[in-house]
Parts: structure tokens; C-alpha cells; sequence
């Protein structure tokens, strides 16, 4: 298969890149930093290309299998756009190119819910701070994203990942419609599930709570990192 892969240079998206060439795959990495990029694999093609330019988007999503997309960026009380605009570029080049699978990580955070596995420090603090506060604009854009998927007529699925933390190895991670008990995610896990799910079509038109227990921070841990790191959503 020929992957596509957007935000292929972030946390994630080296992960993916990594195991999509491990499992045989053809990848183009797309970044706006290709100097950066650390991989080099012979089925590797690294792709030069910003989400907001609609060429270049559409010079990247060139005879392709299917699309990943592990876009982001940090959190801002100032408007964000990336996630809305640049899906939209990428639903349309796919329309362009005759190419239907899609896969984009947006966020569990999406589903106000409780997670039965966050307590109260999570469910009644953390979340409903962080939405209302430094993450509304993202929260909004990726709301944004996943209506664009859905009134997009091609065959997506969108992953909503926890909170991230970084393990080499990937793990028995869980798969839930729509809302996650759990409340992080492994970004090799997340990986692992944008890679198959990009040849699997069980979770087409859904979206789907990506979450990992082993190795997970704890909510300390994740408190701390929230209170002094630069996480994003
Ligand atoms: N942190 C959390 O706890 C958490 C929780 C739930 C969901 N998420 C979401 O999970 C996803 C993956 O997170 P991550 O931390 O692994 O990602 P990340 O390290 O922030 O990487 C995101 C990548 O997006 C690319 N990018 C940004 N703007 C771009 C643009 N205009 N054009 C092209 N590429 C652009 C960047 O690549 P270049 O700079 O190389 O172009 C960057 O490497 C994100 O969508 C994030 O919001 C995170």
C-alpha cells in the first residue's frame, strides 16, 4: 500500500512513518521542514509541502493508496486554522486525485463526557479548564476538521486520542466509538492505529477513541506536564 502521510515529521507522525516502512509500506512524508526529517528508507519519499497551499497539497497527495494525517500544533488563545483548512485542501485533493481513504488524529477531548477511567482531578477539572481555557480555539478547529470528514463523502475515520506521552514500543492499545474510558495515549499506539486503520475499512464514518494503559503517566505526571510543559491538545 501507499501511504500518504501528513504531520509525518511531529511525535506521531515519525512513529507512523517508522512502521508503515517496517510493514512493507510506500510512505511520502510530508513536512514543511524536509531538512529536518530524520528517516531515510528507500520506500521513503520526503515531500515538501505546507497544509494551507492547496498545490502543494495537491502535488503531495499524488497516486496514493490512502491518506494519514497527524497534523497539529500547540495550543493558542489566538484563533487556529490548521486543522479545518488543512483537511479541507486534503479532502479536496483527494476529490482531485479520484483517492478515498482518509485517517485524521483529532481529539477524545471533543466528547465532554466523563472518562471513567479519569476521576476527578480529570473529569472535573483538567478537561473542562483546558477546553474552556487554552484549548477552546483547537477543540473548536478540530470540531470544525471532523464535520468536513463527515460531509466529505469519502471513506474516513477519525482517531481521538487521550492524552499523548511518548513510549519506543507499541502496546494492546483499546478502540471505542466515539468516547474513551481511558484518558492517554501512547503516540506509537496512535501510530499503530492510523497505519491499519489506513487499510482497514471496520471504522469507516466513524470516529474512534484511541487509548493505551501500558507505560501510561500518572495523573500527576500528566498534571505536571500540563502545568510546565508546552503540550498540545
Ligand atoms: N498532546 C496531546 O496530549 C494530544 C491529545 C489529543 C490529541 N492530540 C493531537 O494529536 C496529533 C499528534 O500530536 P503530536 O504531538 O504527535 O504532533 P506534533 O509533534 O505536534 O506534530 C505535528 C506536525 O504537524 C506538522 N504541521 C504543523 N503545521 C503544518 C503546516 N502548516 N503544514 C504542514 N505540516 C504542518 C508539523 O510538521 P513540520 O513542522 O515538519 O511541517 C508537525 O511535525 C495532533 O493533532 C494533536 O493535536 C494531542
Amino acid at each position: 500500500m501507499k501511504l500518504v502521510i501528513f504531520g509525518a515529521n511531529g511525535g506521531t507522525g515519525r512513529h507512523a512513518t517508522d512502521q508503515a516502512l517496517a510493514a512493507g509500506h510506500q510512505v511520502a512524508a510530508v513536512t514543511r521542514h524536509p531538512e529536518d526529517f530524520p528517516i531515510a528508507h528507500p520506500d521513503l519519499d520526503v515531500v515538501q509541502a505546507d497544509v494551507y497551499d492547496k498545490e502543494q497539497v495537491y502535488k503531495a497527495v499524488d497516486a496514493t493508496d490512502a491518506v494519514v494525517s497527524a497534523l497539529g500544533v500547540p495550543f493558542s488563545r489566538d484563533p487556529i486554522t490548521i486543522y479545518s483548512v488543512g483537511i479541507a485542501n486534503i479532502i479536496e485533493a483527494m476529490h482531485r486525485h479520484g483517492i478515498r481513504r482518509i485517517v485524521a488524529v483529532s481529539s477524545s477531548a471533543l466528547d465532554p463526557r466523563p472518562h471513567a477511567e479519569g476521576g476527578f482531578m480529570i473529569n472535573r477539572v483538567m478537561q473542562p479548564m483546558i477546553t474552556r481555557t487554552i484549548g477552546k480555539t483547537t477543540y473548536a478547529d478540530m470540531a470544525a476538521m471532523e464535520r468536513s470528514l463527515a460531509g466529505s463523502n469519502l471513506d474516513w475515520t477519525v482517531l481521538r486520542p487521550s492524552g499523548l506521552f511518548d513510549t519506543d514500543d507499541v502496546s494492546e492499545y483499546r478502540l471505542q466509538e466515539d468516547h474513551a474510558d481511558g484518558v492517554f495515549t501512547s503516540r506509537a499506539d496512535l501510530a499503530a492505529c492510523l497505519v491499519a486503520q489506513a487499510g482497514d475499512e471496520r471504522w469507516v464514518g466513524r470516529r474512534v477513541a484511541v487509548t493505551t494503559s501500558d507505560g501510561a503517566p500518572t495523573i500527576w505526571q500528566m498534571i505536571r506536564r500540563e502545568a510546565f510543559g508546552s503540550g498540545n491538545a
